[in-house]
Order: C-alpha cells, then sequence, then structure tokens
C-alpha cells in the first residue's frame, strides 16, 4: 500500500497493523525522522521513504494494490491535482484501490486546500470506477461532516 505525504507516520503505522504493506512517503526529511522514530517497534511490515511523491513512478509503477489518501490530496497546489490523479494511476495495479479521505472544508485559501465532491468526480471518474464516494462518521470532531470517503476502483 502506498501512503502518500504520510507525515508522522500514523496511517503507516496503523495499516501495517492492520496486515497491509505500507510503504510511506514524504518529502519532509523530519517528518520521516519523526515517523521513522515513532514506529520504532510497531508491528507488521512498514517502510518509510524521504521524497517527492511525483517522483515515484520512476521505481514504482504499477506496484501497488492500494493507495491511501488522507490529507495528501488538499496538501498540493490545485493546479496539480490532475497530476496527482495520474500519479494515482500510475501507482496503482489495475483492479487497484484508492482508498481514504478528501477533505471538504469549505474555506478559502490553504494548505489544506478545500475540495468539493463534484471536483473530486471530476478529477477521479474519468480513470476509476467510484464505487463510494460519501460523507464518513468516523471523521475526528472537529472534521465531522467534512469527510469525504472514498473507494475507486483502477481501471
Ligand atoms: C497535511 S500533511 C498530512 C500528513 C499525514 N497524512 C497525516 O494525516 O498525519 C501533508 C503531508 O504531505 C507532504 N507532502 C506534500 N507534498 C508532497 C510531495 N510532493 N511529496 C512528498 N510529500 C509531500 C507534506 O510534507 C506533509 O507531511
Amino acid at each position: 500500500m502506498c501512503i502518500p505525504g504520510c507525515g508522522y507516520g500514523y496511517d503507516v503505522r496503523a495499516l501495517a497493523a492492520a496486515g497491509f504493506e505500507a510503504i510511506g512517503v514524504d518529502f519532509a526529511p523530519l517528518a520521516i525522522e519523526r515517523a521513522a522514530r515513532l514506529s520504532e517497534g510497531a508491528a507488521g511490515a512498514f517502510e518509510f521513504r524521504q521524497g517527492d511523491i511525483f517522483e515515484l513512478p520512476r521505481t514504482d509503477a504499477a506496484a501497488f494494490d492500494y493507495f491511501y489518501e488522507y490529507t495528501c490530496f488538499v496538501a498540493i497546489e490545485p493546479a496539480r491535482r490532475p497530476e496527482y490523479v495520474q500519479l494515482a494511476l500510475e501507482l496503482l495495479k489495475p483492479g487497484g484501490l484508492l482508498i481514504g479521505c478528501f477533505y471538504n472544508h469549505g474555506r478559502e485559501g490553504g494548505p489544506p486546500f478545500d475540495v468539493t465532491r463534484e471536483q473530486v468526480l471530476a478529477l477521479y471518474e474519468p480513470h476509476f470506477e467510484i464505487r463510494k464516494l460519501e460523507i464518513t462518521p468516523h471523521s475526528i470532531e472537529r472534521r465531522a461532516g467534512h469527510e469525504l470517503w472514498a473507494e475507486f476502483v483502477r481501471a
């Protein structure tokens, strides 16, 4: 499973503990250092890599069954969103799953840069089968009602 923009690696550790082979990538050296430190002795198979996610297809094209989205989409410049969709397409195997959340907070500016359900559909629907895209009841309190849970299948 690819976890782009993994930050301190909370999702990497949770997904590895759940049995996924989790690879977290972040271009911030401090994030990766801290992720590695917080992960000492953590359960499961995981790896952290420091680097630009947009470079991953050079080494990992069609390498993943899963692409996990949590606040990386909204961290990148909105002008790069088509490139970010392309990144998931290039990293996933055919039939692979993009799962995770899109943050529709409704505010100006960013990061995190707001994204609406319609914008997510316009970007992903041409390339993925949209199995689910709906407000999740599992958000933390301050994001409640603003996170869209996504399950998209790569064609
Ligand atoms: C909002 S943080 C989210 C961290 C993590 N997903 C979490 O929820 O704890 C976004 C992360 O994406 C990383 N990031 C943004 N653009 C990136 C890029 N092009 N390549 C690698 N990491 C990137 C940032 O360094 C930051 O750690």
